[in-house]
């Protein structure tokens, strides 16, 4: 299991391994260097004309350590401090003279030049606040300049905690960062402000923020093994679930169609779509090993049936938000006993019904918002959750006690009383209509072989991300379509089983 840190907790294990451990932190500076002179190398970086740009806190530190590296190797560095110098930490100051012993000097300020190289070390994980002032204009300079961008840990202007632009951020080619990979290296817009990312040992000790009640997981191929449901030889459909498919209004047969195929491609015993009559004919032909029933005049009766028939629901497709949607959601929420999974429209009506919220009951429910949904749910701006999601989703899911699968180009997983996830799996020719419903499908699939809402969702994003990037190396960016997600489906889990 990969951990991915945020600032506080990067900071406690700086801490620990200072104060517990022992090792100076003039020790752990010198190591940080080190370590980016030598993926600089690794990767032919052009060391040719390097110019070292440092801010005053230690990430500005680890800047003019590397600018002494290269300047004992001979090269002509131009260093700049951006920033305060009274404001420098001791280790920053120590560092700054060690570099001026070799004779080389400390600029103020920025000034653009013929740079083969510009290494950025002005914030990295101690970025507090929007970026303003003079050093917006910095930035500006450095990611304007023809030249090879390296960031140290982090570009400067990406939050940490959440991969937000904090202002404006350093466009990097190369990013090393030390010991673990930061959240914000993790989630976009940080991912592509990174380039590409290397993970440096340095020696920090990460047992105590390993132990951070509020630390993230990234799931590994291993972990993903270890929950995949068994298939027993000696079963039969019955052992692996009935799902029921609420899902679909007039025009709108392929969202049922969607999630019920996807279900049964995740591996589901028996579906069932609930839909409207209009959709009745193209369902059965497109999926003709679902159960159809369908509605006109919506009728609880029938719907309190299938919900007893079901040992998992999946409510909300393409229903609309019509009066006679929202009788059928409400229903639903009001007398459904078995773990239930509400979508799209689903979401969209307890939005516009935040008491409904209040009234659930189920014991493993999953919500799988989009954006524009969880600020519908929220109440929050998509600014507002994306420079905070993990936050956001975290209390959202322990107050509603839920699993929220939070779903972006890296989708976020949370869940009541667990440690949240990202999935990285996933590329962008996956941002199609459809596609979302196919990730209901496959969780509520997966729920329905026993599977707990949190684990499904963690199994099930990845999956569905993973049968993307399948889908995308035979099909180009541009022409996946969702239901190829499905097809697909099967190489991920191949994969998997190998
Ligand atoms: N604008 C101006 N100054 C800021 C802003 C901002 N938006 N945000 C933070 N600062 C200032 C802080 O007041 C502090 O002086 O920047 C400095 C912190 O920057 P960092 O160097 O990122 O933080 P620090 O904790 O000193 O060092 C952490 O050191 O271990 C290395 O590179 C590693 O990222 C790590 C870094």
């Amino acid at each position: 299991m990969e951990y991915l840190v945020n600032s506080r907790q990067m900071k406690m294990a700086d801490q620990y391994t200072i104060q517990e451990k022992g090792v100076l932190s003039l020790t752990l500076m010198e190591r940080a260097a080190e370590s980016c002179v030598r993926v600089m190398d690794e990767l032919g970086m052009d060391l040719s004309r390097p110019c070292v740009v440092c801010g005053s806190g230690n990430n500005g530190g680890d800047g003019f350590a590397i600018a002494r590296l290269l300047a004992e190797r001979g090269k002509e560095v131009t260093v700049f401090l951006v920033g305060n110098s009274s404001s420098c930490t001791e280790e920053t100051k120590h560092q700054m003279r060690l570099l001026k012993e070799t004779g080389t000097q400390i600029l103020e300020g920025y000034e653009p030049g013929d740079y083969s190289l510009i290494v950025d070390a002005i914030f990295g994980v101690g970025l507090g606040r929007e970026i303003i002032g003079r050093y917006v204009q910095v930035i500006q300079q450095m990611n304007e300049a023809d030249a090879q961008k390296f960031s140290v840990d982090l570009p400067s202007g990406i939050s940490a905690d959440h991969g937000a632009v904090m202002g404006i951020a350093f466009q990097a080619d190369v990013t090393v960062t030390f010991q673990t990979t930061k959240l914000g290296l993790a989630l976009y817009p940080g991912k592509r402000y990174a380039g590409k990312v290397f993970v440096e040992d340095i020696g920090i000790d990460l047992t105590k923020a390993e132990k951070d009640s509020n630390l993230t997981y990234a799931y590994e191929r291993e972990d993903y093994r270890k929950l995949l449901p068994i298939r027993r030889a000696d079963s039969n459909k019955g052992t692996y679930g009935k799902v029921l498919v609420i899902a679909g209004s007039k025009g709108m047969a392929g969202a049922a169609y969607l999630n019920a195929y996807a279900a049964y491609m995740a591996g589901a015993g028996l579906v069932q779509i609930y839909t409207a009559e209009e959709n009745r004919v193209v369902l059965q032909q497109l999926l003709p090993e679902a159960i159809v029933t369908t509605y006109d005049l919506y009728d609880q009766g029938e719907l309190l049936r299938l919900l007893k028939w079901a040992d998992v629901v999946c409510v909300g497709s393409g229903i609309g938000t019509t009066e006679k949607a929202r009788k059928i959601l409400r229903a639903t929420l009001e007398n459904v006993r078995v773990p239930c999974l509400v979508d799209a429209d689903g979401l969209n009506l307890i939005a516009a019904h935040k008491k409904y919220l209040d009234a659930l009951s189920v014991d493993d429910l999953v919500f799988t918002p989009h954006m524009m949904e969880m600020s519908r749910l929220t109440d929050l701006t998509i600014e507002e959750i994306r420079s905070s999601r993990m936050d956001v989703i975290k209390s959202f899911a322990d107050q509603h006690r839920l699993t929220c699968v939070l779903k972006d180009a890296r989708t976020v997983i949370a869940s009541k009383g667990r440690k949240a996830s990202v999935n990285l799996s996933g590329n962008a020719s996956m941002a199609k209509a459809g596609s979302g419903d196919v990730l209901s499908g496959i969780i509520a699939g997966l729920m329905a072989q026993g599977m707990e809402g949190y684990q499904a969702a963690v199994l099930g994003t990845y999956l569905h991300g993973r049968a993307g990037d399948l889908a995308r190396e035979r099909k180009g960016t541009y022409s996946v379509m969702a239901r190829d997600l499905i097809e697909f489906l099967a190489g991920a889990w191949n994969e998997l089983e190998e």
